[in-house]
C-alpha cells in the first residue's frame, strides 16, 4: 500500500503526521516512512540517521536492477521498527534522486514495492508545487492525504489545488492543521469533508522529529488523530476496489462530520454547496473552535480572486 502526503502552502505539519501515521499504523505490516520532499529531506537530521543509504542509493540502484524489494536495502531502522528512507537535505540533491526514481526501468518501483506483502509506504512528499518532482509518486498512490493549515492564504491555496489533486489518487483525503479558520467552516467553503483536525501538540510533535524516542511518545492529541487517520486510511485502502470507504463520521476518535459525498473521503471536485443559513456559522457542538482566532466568516474563505473563482461564484449564488 502506498500512502502519499503533500501539502500546498506554509509547512502545515505533513512530515509530523507522515511520521505519526505510520507510527500509529498497525505493527503487522511492514512500516516506511520515505522522504520525499522535493525542498530536500528532513528525516536524515531529526531522527539522526545517514543519509546513505538512502532515496539517493535506492535510485542509483533501481536504474541498474528493477527489483522492487533493494528498496528494503537502502532504509534505516529508528526505534519502534519504523523503518526510512531517509534523502539529502539540498532540495536539488533530492529532486535528481526523486526524478531518477520515477524514471528507473522496470516501471514504478515504489508503487511496486508497495504492493509486495505487507508494506504500506508513507511517502511525505512535501509541498505540491506544479511540476513537482514528487507528484508522479503521489499520482500512483492508493491515497493521498492533503495536509492544509486553515489560514485565509492556506485555504485559497488550498481550494485553488484541490479539483486537480482529488483526482489523482482512489482515496484522497483533507486533514487540517492550525489555528485558523474551524473545520466546519472550511467544509462549508470548499463542499468537501475533512478527514481529521491535527491538534496542537508541541510535546508529541517533538518526539515526531526524533527529539525523544518514538515508542515513548506521550499519548497527545496528536497521536491520538493520527491514530484515528491510520484507521481510517486502513479502512478505506484495504479492498479498495471491491468496498466502498468507511463513512468519516463512523470512524473512532474523528469527530463526526457533515459529509457532502457520503461513503468517500474526498471523492473529487467540489461541487456547489447545499444551501446555507445566510449568518455565518457559530461555535457550537457540531462546529467547535478549534482554537480559531477568526470570526467564522465563510466570505473571508471565499476571498474572490483569480484563483478561488468557484468559492467566489457559490458564494454570490446563497
Ligand atoms: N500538531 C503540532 N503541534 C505542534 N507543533 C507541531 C505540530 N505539527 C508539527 N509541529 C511542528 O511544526 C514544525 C513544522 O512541522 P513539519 O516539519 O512537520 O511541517 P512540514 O509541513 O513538513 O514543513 P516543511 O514544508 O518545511 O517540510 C516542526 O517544528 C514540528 O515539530
Ligand atoms: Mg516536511
Amino acid at each position: 500500500m502506498l500512502i502519499a502526503l503533500c501539502s500546498l502552502k506554509g509547512s502545515p505539519g505533513v512530515t509530523t503526521i507522515t511520521v505519526a501515521v505510520a507510527a500509529e499504523w498497525p505493527r503487522d505490516a511492514e512500516r516506511l516512512v520515505l522522504d520525499a520532499d522535493p525542498a530536500g529531506g528532513a528525516l536524515a537530521l531529526r531522527f539522526g540517521l545517514s543519509v546513505t543509504p538512502g532515496l539517493v542509493s535506492f535510485a542509483a540502484a533501481a536504474r541498474r536492477n528493477p527489483d522492487p524489494a533493494l528498496l528494503w536495502n537502502h532504509t534505516q531502522t529508528v526505534s519502534g521498527g519504523l523503518r526510512m528512507l531517509t534523502a539529502p537535505s539540498n532540495g536539488r540533491h533530492a529532486q535528481a534522486a526523486l526524478r531518477a526514481l520515477v524514471a528507473a526501468s522496470g516501471g514504478p518501483v515504489l508503487e511496486r514495492a508497495a504492493r509486495a506483502g505487507r508494506a504500506v509506504l508513507f511517502v511525505d512528499c512535501g509541498r505540491m508545487d506544479t511540476g513537482s518532482a514528487a507528484e508522479a509518486i503521489a499520482r500512483r498512490a492508493d491515497a493521498l492525504v492533503l495536509v492544509a493549515g486553515t489560514e485565509d492564504d492556506e485555504l485559497a491555496a488550498l481550494a485553488a489545488r484541490l479539483p486537480e489533486l482529488a483526482a489523482w489518487t482512489p482515496r484522497p483525503a483533507l486533514v487540517l492543521s492550525g489555528q485558523g479558520y474551524a473545520t466546519g467552516e472550511v467544509e462549508r467553503e470548499l463542499g468537501v469533508p475533512v478527514l481529521a483536525r491535527v491538534p496542537r501538540d508541541p510535546a508529541t510533535a517533538a518526539t515526531l522529529a526524533g527529539r525523544t524516542p518514538i515508542r515513548r511518545r506521550r499519548a497527545g492529541g496528536l497521536t491520538r488523530v493520527a491514530a484515528a487517520i491510520a484507521r481510517a486510511l486502513a479502512t478505506t485502502t484495504s479492498g479498495q476496489h471491491t468496498s466502498p470507504p468507511l463513512p468519516i463520521g463512523a470512524i473512532p476518535g474523528v469527530p463526526p462530520q457533515h459529509l457532502r459525498y457520503p461513503g468517500t473521503l474526498l471523492p473529487g471536485p467540489p461541487h456547489p454547496a447545499p444551501s446555507q443559513p445566510a449568518s455565518p456559522a457559530r461555535p457550537g457542538p457540531k462546529n467547535p473552535p478549534p482554537g480559531g482566532n477568526h470570526p467564522a466568516t465563510p466570505s473571508a474563505i471565499a476571498a474572490p480572486g483569480p484563483e478561488n473563482t468557484n468559492l467566489a461564484e457559490r458564494r454570490q449564488q446563497r
